[in-house]
């Protein structure tokens, strides 16, 4: 399979990396406008064939193309390339709307092409045995996400804190609850230093109440922190990425509620049991992610992060757009026949 890879800024030579160490890939084709990175891919990957020009690229005999650059350019590089018959993967957040989404989806589709969309963290270790341990039960009924993803990270120009670093989060939640339905969204922010909020926090209301949501995500904090606390009725369990070797730790603690007779007379009792961290497995992520492409290709089969999952992330991110631009407005989903739209739960602020 020959690949090529447009954007190689910050993420982009990772892509390269990953592509040249499959062995299902012939060659690897980079491309980028701005000439420092190509100079800087030729360095230190001297195969790589490097282009400055992304209709070149796709006039190249090649099966797929990586795009790895800012959000904004996503949408109309990806119809380019589908339009040119070629596989696409693309960085997170896939697109910038739901309607671009749902487009390139219907073009794919009626082309035969697949679309991955590189919600990197499905694809490591500890996130994978999180799914283990979800779907085995020991969890129980997951009741709550709550995580917090903050460092001094590097500002984007054309999106927000959330739309940044929240894909990584909604990802593995999609991932891991995918039977629960989102129904509402609520996210408040600041923007200290431009228009673009760098600092922010992101709620989500599921049906019935069975579970909630909490996101902190923050360009602008002193110190990196990566924790996620998934809680379900039987064990808690907490994901704390900045760890090298103990990353996941599973609590069996709980609390019960042994009667409901008002609330003076409830007897809340905690569980608080032994603590265990599972060994998780190593290899890098990108690596298997990369695989993941060139098998679904090859086995024409859509791969496990496919444009609908891209989809399912775009739509949360595009309601925080809203609710955040309104101070926090909550954001409900509804769906109708052919689509779904948002609407305000105050009267007059119908919006989508
Ligand atoms: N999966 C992850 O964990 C992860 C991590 C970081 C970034 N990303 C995603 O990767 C994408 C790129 O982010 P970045 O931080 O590398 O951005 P960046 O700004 O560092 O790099 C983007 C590159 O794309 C090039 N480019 C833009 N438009 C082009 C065009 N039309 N033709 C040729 N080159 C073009 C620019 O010159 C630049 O070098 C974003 O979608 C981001 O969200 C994903």
């Amino acid at each position: 399979m020959k690949i090529g890879i447009i954007g190689l800024g910050y993420w982009g030579p990772n892509l390269v990396r990953n592509f040249l160490s499959q062995n299902l890939v012939e060659k690897v084709y980079g491309c980028d406008m701005n000439e420092d990175r190509l100079m800087f891919v030729k360095s230190r990957y001297p195969s790589v064939e490097l282009l400055k020009n992304y209709n070149e690229l796709l006039e190249k005999d090649i099966d797929a193309v990586a795009i790895a650059t800012p959000v904004n350019t996503h949408y109309k590089l990806a119809l380019q390339a589908l339009n040119a018959g070629k596989h696409i993967w693309l960085e997170k957040p896939f697109t910038s709307t739901t309607v671009q989404a749902k487009e390139l989806i219907e073009l794919a589709d009626s082309k035969n092409l697949k679309i991955f969309v590189d919600h990197t963290f499905l694809y490591t270790g500890a996130v994978r045995k999180m799914k283990d341990l979800v779907s085995n039960g020991e969890l129980g009924d997951i009741i709550y996400f709550d995580s917090v993803r903050v460092n001094l990270g590097l500002f984007q120009h054309d999106v927000n804190v959330i739309w940044d670093l929240a894909p990584h989060d909604l990802s593995i939640m999609n991932y891991l609850i995918p039977d629960k339905k989102v129904t509402a969204v609520t996210a408040c922010g600041i923007s200290n230093y431009n228009e673009i909020e760098n600092l922010a926090q992101l709620s989500l209301h599921f049906e019935n109440s069975s579970c909630f949501a909490h996101f902190h995500v923050n360009w602008t904090s002193p110190v990196k922190i990566r924790k996620m606390i998934i809680a379900g009725k039987e064990k808690m369990l907490v994901f704390d990425d900045m760890e090298n070797s103990e990353k996941i730790k599973i609590y069996n603690s709980g609390v019960d509620i042994t009667t409901t007779e008002g609330i003076h007379n409830a007897l809340v009792q905690y569980r608080i049991g032994d603590m265990y961290s599972p060994k998780i497995e190593q290899t890098e992520a990108l690596s298997l992610a990369a695989r993941e492409f060139i098998t679904s290709i090859l086995e024409d089969r859509k791969p496990l992060t496919s444009g609908e999952e891209g989809l399912e992330v775009v739509k949360i991110l595009e309601a925080s757009d809203k609710s955040i631009k309104n101070r926090g407005l909550l954001i409900e989903f509804e769906q109708s026949f052919e689509k779904f739209y948002y609407h305000s739960v105050l009267p007059f602020q119908k919006v989508g």
